[in-house]
């Protein structure tokens, strides 16, 4: 019998963002590999979409708002209660906002770090206190390139997810004496809602200044949850601290 260290058969995942886009495509790859997901968003319809594309059973619905950050640790023990340990979680829920310099204001601000940041924190604290610490846990974060460039009008943004670079690199050191690797992936331009909207706030020639640096064109989110199954599963037990660029060439070009 051939050992698949892609296969999730028995583990129990916590997906956030999982109502939409890369969240939903790293559910249903998941799933697929034998995962039992616990699927979190706010829009419970969007949600139930998500389940209703699963392989599997076991699944649950655990709708919570990442920006109440200071309830996010006690919401992950309680998941905990309800459903057993975690063995891996995967970070995809975040916010993009399109906002020139001259249109800052803290509001804007606070909430892009609290969604896109503060919240992996909070999670991970959460998964730290209440698990397993024989069985080797995974952390995935979903940052972006916009991490390691510069993009007018996407610099709260992309200081958000620079963020969760560092926090990957912080928190695989302080979370090896609990079992736990924490790794990234950094997405280039990929088709989802968050890209739809991305486009509506600018004209034709700036997404087409934006396209043109894709020399394989833009991802899938499958593209994305491709590497995230894989970082967050055996096949990478000896993988930590990477932030994995999945861009189809853009940091090249
Ligand atoms: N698409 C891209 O080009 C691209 C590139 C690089 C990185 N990324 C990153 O990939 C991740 C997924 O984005 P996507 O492209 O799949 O966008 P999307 O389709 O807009 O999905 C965003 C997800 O985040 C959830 N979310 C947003 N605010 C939330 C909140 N306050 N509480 C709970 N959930 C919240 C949404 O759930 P609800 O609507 O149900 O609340 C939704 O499931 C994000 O972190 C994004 O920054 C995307």
């Amino acid at each position: 019998m051939i050992n698949n260290p892609l296969d999730f058969s028995g583990k129990r995942v916590l997906i956030t963002g999982a109502s939409s886009g890369i969240g939903r495509a790293c559910s249903i790859l998941l799933s697929e590999l034998g995962a039992k997901l616990v699927l979190n968003g706010r829009n419970l319809d969007s949600l139930k979409s998500t389940m209703s594309l699963l392989e599997g059973n076991g699944h649950v619905l655990a709708p919570f708002d990442m920006a109440d950050t200071n309830g996010l640790c006690d919401w992950v023990k309680t998941l905990t209660k309800e459903y057993g340990y975690l063995d891996s979680f995967v970070h995809c829920a975040g916010i993009q906002i399109t906002k020139p310099i001259r249109m800052f204001e803290k509001g804007f601000f606070d909430d892009t770090m609290h969604v896109n940041l503060a919240s992996a924190m909070a999670i991970s604290q959460g998964f730290r206190i209440k698990r397993d610490r024989s069985k080797q846990g995974s952390i995935v974060f979903v940052a972006s390139i916009a991490g390691l460039i510069g993009q007018t009008g996407n610099t709260v943004y992309g200081a958000s997810k620079a963020g969760l670079m560092s926090l990957t690199r912080g928190l695989s050191m302080e979370l090896l004496r609990d079992n736990i690797r924490v790794n990234c992936v950094a997405p280039a331009l990929v088709e989802t809602d968050m890209a739809v909207r991305t486009k509506q706030s600018m004209t034709d020639a700036q997404y087409q200044h934006i396209l043109n640096q894709h020399p394989m064109g833009v991802g899938e989110p499958k593209d994305v949850a491709n590497a995230v199954a894989f970082l967050l599963s055996d096949a990478a037990k000896w993988i930590n601290s990477v932030p994995l660029p999945v861009e189809g060439g853009y940091l090249a070009n």
